[in-house]
C-alpha cells in the first residue's frame, strides 16, 4: 500500500543499510525536495548528517534567511552555508547555451559540496572519517527528463542529475528519486516539515542561472531578482499562489526593444512571465491569470525595474514548451 508512512518507514531502512555509520552531507536549497530528503535522512542517521546550503548567487530575494529561519527552526538540523557566489559567476562568464550553463552549475555544486566534506572532516578532528555521502532531493520527473528513465530522450540535464560531474567521489543517496511532487509533499508533511516549506512552489536548483536566456553576469541577475520579487509579491497578493503550480520569470537579456518613457526613447530588455498549471510538471498548462493581475505586474516591472522596458506572457503549454526556458 502507498502511504506516506510505508515510504518513510521502508526508507530509513534503506538509509541506514546504505550509509551505516559514515557521515552524510546533504545539499539544501531551500525547496520542498531538498527538505524533505533532509528530514527523511535526518531520522533515518541524525546527527551524522550535516545539511550544505550553498549559495551561488543565482538566488531569489531571502532565500538563505528562509532556509534558516523555517527549515533549521523545525528540524534542529546542523546546517552550513557556504558563500559562493564568485565562484559561480567566474565558471559561467562567457557562457550562453543552456546545457552548458546546466553542466557548469552542476558541477560547481560539486565542488562546493567537496569543499564543505573536507570542512566537516577537519573541523571534527579523527572522529567519524570521512563524508561518503551525498544526499539529493532528485525526483522521478528529474530522472526521466535528464534521460536517466528507460528510453527517454535528454530533455535537459537537471542540475542534480545530468548534470554531475563524471568524477564524482560521492556515493548519492536520493530517497525520493521515485516519487511525484504531490507524494514528496504528502511524506514532507508526514514528517512534520513546516507547511510553508512543503507548500512552496518548486524553484529549480540552478535557479535565476536558467531564467537568464544569455551569459550571466552579476548586473543581469540583479535586473532579474528585482522582476522576480515584484511578480511573485503581486500574485501573492492577489490570492494566487495556490493556483499557479509555479511562475517563473524570465529575463531576455540579448534580447532589446524600442520603448518611449517620458519624452525618450528606451532600448531595453523583455521580462517573460511564464505562470503554469500542473499536476506533476511533465506537463503543463499556462495559467489564465487574470487581466487586472498581469497589468499590475507589467506597469510595476516596467517603472522600478531598470533596463527592462516590456512585460510579455507566455501562452505555450508543456509540451511543446518547457517550463523553464532553458
Ligand atoms: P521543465 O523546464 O523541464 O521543468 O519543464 C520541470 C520542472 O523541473 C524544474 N527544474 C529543475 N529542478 N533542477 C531542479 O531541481 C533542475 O536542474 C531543474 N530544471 C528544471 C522546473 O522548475 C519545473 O518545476
Amino acid at each position: 500500500d502507498w502511504t506516506p508512512g510505508n515510504v518513510i518507514a521502508d526508507q530509513i531502512a534503506l538509509i541506514r543499510e546504505q550509509v551505516g555509520d559514515s557521515r552524510v552531507i546533504c545539499g539544501l536549497s531551500g525547496g520542498v525536495d531538498s527538505s524533505v530528503a533532509a528530514a527523511l535522512v535526518q531520522q533515518a542517521v541524525g546527527d551524522q548528517l550535516t545539511c550544505v546550503f550553498v549559495d551561488h548567487g543565482l538566488l531569489r530575494a531571502g532565500e538563505v534567511e528562509q532556509v534558516e529561519r523555517d527549515f533549521v527552526a523545525a528540524t534542529g538540523v546542523k546546517l552550513v552555508v557556504m558563500d559562493e557566489k564568485q565562484r559561480f559567476l567566474a565558471a559561467l562568464a562567457g557562457h550562453s547555451d543552456p546545457e552548458t550553463k546546466r553542466k557548469i552549475i552542476g558541477r560547481e555544486f560539486i565542488r562546493a559540496f567537496e569543499q564543505a566534506a573536507r570542512d566537516i572532516v577537519a573541523d571534527a578532528g579523527d572522529h567519524g572519517g570521512e563524508v561518503k555521502f551525498l544526499v539529493q532531493g532528485t525526483l522521478y520527473p528529474d530522472v526521466v527528463e535528464s534521460g536517466g528513465g528507460e528510453g527517454t530522450a535528454n530533455i535537459k540535464s537537471h542540475h542534480n542529475v545530468g548534470g554531475l560531474p563524471d568524477d564524482l567521489q560521492f556515493s548519492l543517496v536520493e530517497p525520493l528519486r521515485a516519487l511525484f511532487k504531490d507524494e514528496v509533499r504528502a511524506v514532507g508533511r508526514e514528517l512534520g516539515v513546516p507547511e510553508v516549506i512543503v507548500a512552496r512552489q518548486p524553484f529549480p536548483g540552478p535557479g535565476l542561472g536558467i531564467r537568464i536566456v544569455g551569459e550571466v553576469t552579476a548586473e543581469r541577475l540583479e535586473i532579474l531578482r528585482a522582476a522576480d520579487a515584484i511578480a511573485r509579491e503581486e500574485l501573492t497578493k492577489a490570492g494566487l499562489d495556490d493556483e499557479i503550480w509555479q511562475c517563473p520569470v524570465v529575463l531576455l537579456a540579448d534580447v532589446r526593444s524600442v520603448g518611449v518613457q517620458g519624452d525618450g526613447r528606451t532600448y531595453g530588455h523583455p521580462i517573460v512571465l511564464r505562470p503554469v498549471s500542473s499536476e506533476d510538471a511533465m506537463t503543463a498548462d499556462w495559467t489564465r491569470l487574470p487581466y487586472d493581475v498581469l497589468a499590475i505586474i507589467s506597469t510595476r516591472i516596467t517603472n522600478e525595474v531598470k533596463d527592462v522596458n516590456r512585460v510579455v506572457l507566455d501562452v505555450t503549454s508543456k509540451p511543446p514548451g518547457t517550463i523553464e526556458w532553458e
